[in-house]
């Protein structure tokens, strides 16, 4: 079993990680793990992920391993290509060796997005960036569990830390009122979190609202994926381009900079949305817990007492025991499962 996505498990699934999570976070730590070794591979830089991985794994008694990827050690992914370029080693050995010394294996990585239209030399045309295709390669070659630390297109491990920061301030979220919304930026960031940040508390049923500004709408495939998932959980989905009427009545107010599909490529495009879009900096969020994901600009995309009365220390403590819920199901299998054999 494998971590990508949220939207790839349901809602009870997702609530025993949830639960083991919280029993760790009770607990402190556990020997669950011992023997059993995480690899860690970063394509891109980190904080908390990194560290919360890492901790996290040693906090359940195993051994994580990190490997930071510099430009030095260029993997090739073609099939058939004459490796007489920059790579030396090609990603089917790879993923095969790094899985021969491990349990499990996480990996972020993250695309470069071309910053010239019809530049694709500097990046990943579109089309291969909202394919994210390089965790599907990870997937059918590692005999080992992979993890997703953040792809193109997903942040599993985020979204699930989010929803453990929410149950332990409301309690039961569904019907609660979630707001994602945009904000500005000076760079035209990834999707994979908000994307994320969008499925998971549908997946559980909240009233989940999406506020940006019209060239800013997410994935439309994944948009109707939140729907359909909210509806089934008995919450609701909304789009808006209206963050003043979005936020009123909110529980929650999660912020998050995302660049806009539709300017795919144009960085011009990400410095004029921040001067046309300025106002979208959240100064105020009335009674509702502010989130975000981390590192956030101050002052750019939520002011100083937005963040300083927010909850987002906790939202990143959370990263690790909700990580940790993610490797004992990973590796451990579901308490549901075993209670299934043991009643057989
Ligand atoms: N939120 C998050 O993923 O933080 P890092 O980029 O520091 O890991």
């Amino acid at each position: 079993m494998n971590y990508i996505s949220t939207s790839d498990f349901s809602q009870e699934q997702l609530q025993e990680m949830l639960d083991l999570a919280k029993q760790f976070k009770a607990d402190g730590y556990s020997d669950e793990l011992k023997g059993k070794v995480l690899t860690a591979v970063f394509y891109n830089p980190s904080l908390r992920t990194l560290l919360s991985f890492q901790t996290g794994m040693q906090k359940l008694g195993g051994i994580a391993n990190v490997m930071q990827m510099g430009d030095s050690r260029k993997l090739e992914y073609g099939e058939g290509t004459v490796m007489d370029g920059g790579a030396s080693e090609h990603i089917k050995e790879f993923v095969k060796v790094v899985a021969s010394y491990s349990d499990v294996i996480a990996v972020r990585k993250s695309d470069f997005i071309p910053n010239k239209k019809g530049h694709q030399n500097d990046g990943i045309s579109k089309e291969d960036y909202l394919a994210d295709k390089f965790f599907d390669l990870l997937v059918e070659l590692s005999d080992k569990p992979v993890i997703n630390m953040e792809s193109n297109m997903f942040h599993p491990c985020q979204s699930l830390a989010d929803m453990l920061t929410m149950q332990e301030i409301l309690g039961d979220v569904k019907k609660k009122k979630y707001v994602l919304t945009w904000a500005p930026h000076t760079k035209a960031l990834p999707l994979a979190t908000p994307h994320s940040q969008m499925i998971t508390p549908s997946i559980f049923g909240m009233d989940v609202v999406v506020a940006c500004p019209p060239e800013f709408n997410l994935d439309a495939g994944l948009m109707e994926k939140a729907r359909m998932a909210a509806e089934k959980a008995g919450g609701s989905f909304e789009v808006t381009h209206d963050q003043k009427a979005a936020l009123e009545g909110a529980d929650i107010v999660c912020a998050k900079s995302w660049m806009s599909l539709e300017n795919y490529g144009l960085s011009e495009f990400a410095s004029e949305a921040r001067e046309k879009y300025a106002d979208w900096m959240v100064d105020d969020v009335a009674g509702a817990k502010f989130m975000h994901c981390l590192p956030v600009r101050r002052n750019l995309v939520a002011s100083d007492s937005v963040i300083d009365n927010s909850v987002v220390i906790q939202e990143a403590e959370n990263r690790m025991w909700a990580q940790m819920g993610i490797l004992s199901y990973l590796l451990k299998g579901s308490t549901m499962k075993k209670s299934l054999t043991t009643t057989k």
